[in-house]
């Protein structure tokens, strides 16, 4: 299996309730290794720049505003299929269709205010891991 890496964002509801350490202990128990952190509070222009892809959706001001409300979590995490393993973990978009057991199903409110981000293919996490790291601000966990 391949070993990957995905760009997670603990979003600012999740924040609020103060679950960040027993997200990340989803993410361990998932082999998930964190090799980049970054809590951040983000301005209106890089939350419009970081889901742009949404800019024509009907949510895409609410979702701005709601990724400005207050600060964010947001890592990469190396693992092997990373990319799904995390996609797996944080559940379905929408909290109500998520799984036992998923970051969204216990802690999300609604399919607006969902707890987590998470990259969904290997290069859309490239380009994420990028926008907030830069190319050279991860460290590769060698064991
Ligand atoms: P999307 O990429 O469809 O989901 P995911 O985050 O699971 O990859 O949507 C991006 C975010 O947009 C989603 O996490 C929350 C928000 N959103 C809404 O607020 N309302 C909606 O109806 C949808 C589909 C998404």
């Amino acid at each position: 299996m391949a070993v990957e890496r995905t760009l997670s964002i603990i979003k600012p509801d999740a924040v609020a309730k103060n679950v960040i350490g027993e997200i990340y202990s989803t993410f361990e128990k998932a082999g998930l290794k964190v090799v980049a952190a970054r809590m951040m509070h983000l301005t209106t222009e890089q939350a419009g720049e970081f889901y742009a892809v949404h800019k024509e959706r009907p949510f895409y001001n609410d979702l701005v505003s709601f990724m400005t409300s207050g600060p964010v979590m947001v890592q990469a995490l190396e693992g092997e299929n990373a990319v799904l393993a995390h996609r797996e973990v944080m559940g379905a978009t929408n909290p109500a269709e998520a799984a036992e057991g998923t970051i969204r199903k216990r802690f999300a409110s609604s399919i607006d205010e969902n707890a987590c981000h998470g990259s969904d293919a290997t290069d859309t996490a490239a380009q994420e891991i990028a926008f907030f790291f830069g190319d050279d601000g991860v460290c590769p966990r060698t064991r």
